[in-house]
Order: structure tokens, then C-alpha cells, then sequence
């Protein structure tokens, strides 16, 4: 991946208000969400492949997968300026990147994830409508975790 646009690490949200709010910060949060699905998606086909026994196959695969992880972190590079893709919150160091991070675990657990529960459910889906319940409360686990750290983390 090309250097030329590294953002240095002093470098956080609301340092680049022209950015915030274009129709490119829109488009940076489209790709980096794309790009990490891809990659995730491509890892569990590798994991596909590896079962079915295509060992090469797989490594193609993780090789693609590594690739969109990093192009994912150049779009992330870019939004730090701007803030966090999930919930638009600021990022950059790791205090303001954990508190996003159980941010972004709440807003799944307390709305995304009880909102597919219920259309699953309306919609007779009941394996996936438990699935989704399942997930609401371990992104609430999982919130509490982070929170647990970020009482300990020292600036
Ligand atoms: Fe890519």
C-alpha cells in the first residue's frame, strides 16, 4: 500500500472539517465497511476451502483477505480525521478508539441487534431471531469488557 497518505498519529477527529460531512467522508465510510467485509468474508471461504481440503486455494484466499484488511486500514486512516465509521464518534488514540468501540457494542446490543429480533421473529424467522438475540447480549458482555479496561487505562 502507497505511504502518501499516512495520517500521523496527532492527526485525530475534527482536524479535518472540510472532510466531515462531504459526500467523500460518505464514500470512505461505504468502502471501509465493504473492504472489511470482504476481508471477512473472504477468510471464512478460506476456512471453506481448507475443510474441503483446496490448501491452496485457502491461501489465495487469505492472501485477498489480508489484502482488503489493509486497504480497509487506508480508508480508516483517512476517517480518523473525521471520526469513527460505526458510530461517528471521535478515534485516533486508544482511550477515544475504546470508547467507540463500546459505543458501537451498545448500539448493537441496546438497538440493532432487538430491532432484527423482532423482524426476525414477525417475520417467523425463529432460529435467527434467537441468533440475533444470542448477539445482543454478548455485544453487551462485550461492552462491559472494554468499559472495564478503559476505567484502568491510563493516557
Ligand atoms: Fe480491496
Amino acid at each position: 500500500m502507497a505511504d502518501d497518505h499516512n495520517v500521523p498519529q496527532t492527526e485525530m477527529q475534527g482536524s479535518d472539517p472540510q472532510l466531515r460531512n462531504s459526500r467523500t467522508h460518505d464514500n470512505l465510510k461505504v468502502a471501509y465497511m465493504s473492504e472489511a467485509a470482504a476481508s471477512n468474508r473472504l477468510d471464512s471461504f478460506a476456512d471453506m476451502a481448507e475443510i474441503e481440503g483446496h490448501a491452496e486455494v485457502a491461501t489465495l484466499l487469505r492472501d485477498l483477505a489480508e489484502m482488503e484488511r489493509l486497504h480497509a486500514q487506508g480508508h480508516l486512516d483517512f476517517l480518523r480525521r473525521v471520526g469513527d465509521p460505526l458510530t461517528d464518534g471521535p478515534i485516533g488514540d486508544t482511550r477515544r478508539n475504546m470508547e467507540a468501540s463500546a459505543a458501537g457494542h451498545l448500539e448493537q446490543s441496546e438497538n440493532q441487534y432487538p430491532a432484527m429480533v423482532r423482524t426476525a421473529q414477525a417475520e417467523g424467522f425463529t432460529e435467527i431471531s434467537d441468533w440475533f438475540r444470542t448477539l445482543a447480549k454478548a455485544k453487551a458482555a462485550q461492552a462491559a469488557r472494554i468499559q472495564e479496561y478503559l476505567g484502568e487505562l491510563k493516557d
